[in-house]
């Protein structure tokens, strides 16, 4: 069940597909509260009522005990400490005693989430502006609350198939040569790869829709050849557009008035990468059918797919800003400075980035009304997403478009994936990334995935091998790193077989991770899930925070410890242990139900099956159009019969349907054997184990 409240003068966000009449009277169990212009949601919580949701968000996929604030940041830092980072994913969902429920709150401006942080038997949840849609969803179970929910956001975004290939990138790839030096170290050392990232380093002075004709002389040619060799370019595009009279993007967007304005008329400033810099207004439908229609540029030289970044948006400083720290730093030159003035001058240069000062200098038009940015900031990253899309779908309207966003608000889940912004090449980052998948599955964003490895700081090779051994599994699949820190490619450490050997396991992996992704996103179901969604009843699994349900049938545990060679694993019911080494050298050992030590070496990942489930796998690939989706090794534990339903389709039709896609596959065990059957399918059940 979903209520929908309405409070004061809600703005339309596009985050609900499928439009739910208002409610009048009182929203069950929350006590609403009004506080000057903010309204918040009050709710009493149990000892053991646990909180889900949050999507991209710090922490544990039980997110009890801190305080989140909804407000889209460019922030590197994902540490414990934060209470915002770039996404803004307004949904948390209660279980316990009394039940599950939660709420959306759909609101474009900052929303806090106090939840159990300032008491904790309390959650309060506030509205800062206090205009806001909020729908209240109470259901029987957790899956069944996120399954309603997914309802009403609408369909996620489909990526073509190849995108669930692997993704090679660094900030610092600056000319063709890189590029094409990175593509023949994996093709020629074979380690599976389907794209290339082309970061800010392609762009000529960082204007976007453009790209530097010294370093890549012919991008046409270049991506013609890399086509030929199965691989494909993702460029970047960033929101700020340089402030460069002369470049046709500027210039277009001064004379139409696309770019958003001060009180006073004037266009406001910021600075990004390009130094001065501007942005459109994405909240305008013309503006982003206009900043949509500039991504054909580079369609037609043969891209395929993007990257939206600095969308929240990053702004380093306004001219503002800057004219502010540099009056503060000449009142206090000469002078003894003292603590506090230390503190207000650093502050004035360091708190100059991403500030609300900035963010209350300028306005969008929202359907012909003047709108301070502030009030709908955690739109316009979405809305970036949303003109991207827009633009890869009229120029291609008949295949699946491939975009990717940093910030995001829920509704731009039908448009992009999302990827976790700039994490550290820190162990607890392999946490992190596995935890927020669950939270962002929730939130309809199931195509996503973390900088493999990390971006910030420089990696080590067992950091990127285990961090491998998760990005398997998870659909966005990139290896990415920072400008200046270590060079990050497999191909750079003494253990790039072992990390090879990993990637293999994905390609073969395939046919069921392509099944799963699309059976759940046509479904509005969750690929990745808390072990509490779907064993409610153990309460052994209700507080489990390093493990993951996969699909209908698996469930994953990565090791994130560095020097660990293996780890506890919780088992919610007997399930079949595959130990991977690569997709040819594995190991199956049948598991009873119960806490476990699984010995894993650095080159070695577990996989679990759950007894009486099978799932296939293919003979693998170097690419995705090289995964023979037909020729099927199965792998389970079954006592008698199981079957699985496999879902696949060409990879880019735009409207498939799931029915059409569905091929069951049965497997039967005679005589201590199993054999296999499906419509159009090889299948070899040898590695099915019968007992
Ligand atoms: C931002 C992005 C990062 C990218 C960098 C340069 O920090 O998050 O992925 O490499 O900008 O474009």
């Amino acid at each position: 069940m979903i209520r929908r409240y309405d409070y004061g003068s809600p703005i339309f966000t596009h985050a609900i597909a499928i439009p739910q009449p208002v409610c009048t009277g009182d929203m069950p169990r929350f006590t609403v509260e009004k506080n000057g212009d903010a309204i918040s949601f009050r709710v009493h919580m149990d000892e053991d009522d646990q909180i889900f949701g949050l999507g991209e968000s710090v922490r544990g996929i039980n997110k009890r005990g801190h305080r989140y604030r909804a407000w889209c940041s460019d922030d590197f830092s994902h540490t414990e400490d934060k209470a915002s980072l770039y996404a803004s994913h307004n949904l948390v969902l209660f279980s316990g005693k009394s039940g599950v429920f939660g709420l959306y709150v759909d609101d474009p401006g900052a929303v806090t989430f106090d939840l159990g942080y300032t008491r904790g038997d309390e959650a309060v949840i506030t509205s800062e502006n206090g205009n806001c849609s909020v729908y209240y969803i109470e259901a029987d179970t957790l899956i069944g609350a996120v399954k309603e929910f997914r309802h009403i956001i609408g369909r996620s975004y489909l990526p073509p198939k190849w995108g669930l290939g692997y993704i090679q990138s660094r900030w610092g790839y600056t000319t063709e040569e890189d590029l094409r030096e990175v593509a023949k170290n994996h093709r020629e050392r074979h380690i599976p790869i389907d794209m290339l990232s082309m970061d800010i380093d392609y762009m000529e002075d960082f204007k976007d829709f453009t790209w530097d004709a010294k370093k890549f002389p012919d991008l046409k040619a270049m991506i013609s050849d890399f086509k030929a060799d199965n691989l494909r370019v993702v460029p970047i595009i960033d929101a700020g557009v340089k402030l460069c009279p002369g470049d046709p993007t500027y210039d277009e967007g001064v004379e139409k008035g696309y770019f958003v304005k001060k009180e006073d008329g004037s266009t406001f400033i910021g600075a990004v990468w390009p130094g001065k810099a501007v942005f459109p207004d994405f909240m305008r439908n013309d503006v982003r059918q206009w900043f949509g229609d500039k991504y054909h540029g580079m369609l037609e030289a043969g891209v395929e797919a993007f990257w939206n970044d600095m969308n929240e948006p990053a702004i380093f400083y306004s001219e503002e800003g800057l004219d502010d720290a540099y009056a503060k730093a000449d009142e206090l030159r000469g002078k003894n400075i003292g603590v506090y003035d230390y503190f207000d001058l650093k502050d004035a240069f360091t708190g100059m980035s991403n500030s609300m000062a900035d963010y209350t200098r300028f306005y969008h038009d929202v359907d012909g009304q003047q709108v301070r940015h502030d009030k709908v900031h955690n739109l316009y990253g979405a809305m970036m997403t949303k003109a991207g899309a827009q633009g890869m779908k009229s120029f291609n309207p008949d295949k699946r478009h491939l975009l990717f966003s940093r910030a995001s608000f829920i509704g731009a889940h039908r448009d992009g994936g999302v990827w976790q912004g700039d994490n550290f090449s820190w162990w607890s980052h392999i946490l992190l990334n596995m935890r927020e998948l669950a939270g962002m599955n929730m939130c309809g964003f199931l195509y996503t995935g973390a900088d493999l490895g990390g971006f910030g700081q420089n990696t080590t090779e067992d950091l990127l091998q285990r961090w491998l051994q998760l990005g398997v599994f998870t659909p966005l699949m990139r290896n990415h790193a920072a400008l200046g820190t270590r060079d990050q490619e497999i191909y750079r450490f003494s253990m790039q077989e072992d990390m090879k050997n990993i990637l293999t396991v994905r390609y073969a992996l395939l046919p069921y991770l392509y099944s799963e992704f699309m059976k759940c996103a046509l479904t509005g179901s969750s690929m990745f899930r808390p072990l509490a969604f779907d064993y409610p009843q153990d309460p052994a699994c209700l507080r489990i925070e390093d493990q993951l349900m996969l699909g209908g049938e698996c469930m994953i545990a990565p090791v994130y410890e560095q020097n660990a060679r293996g780890r506890n694993v919780y088992l919610p019911e007997d399930m079949l242990l595959v130990r991977f080494r690569s997709a040819e050298d594995y190991c199956l050992i049948p598991m009873e139900k119960g806490r476990h030590w699984i010995d894993l070496e650095l080159n070695e990942m577990p996989l679990f099956i759950r007894k009486g489930c099978v799932i296939p796998m293919s003979r693998g690939g170097e690419w995705v159009g090289g995964v023979d989706f037909t020729d099927l090794t199965l792998l389970g534990w079954i006592d008698c019969a199981s079957c699985y339903k496999l879902y696949n389709d060409d990879g880019f039709t735009t409207s498939p349907v799931l029915e059409e896609g569905l091929r069951t596959i049965r497997c039967k065990a005679e005589g201590g054997r199993a054999d296999a059957a499906g419509e159009g399918l090889r299948l070899d059940a040898a590695k099915v184990i019968v007992g």
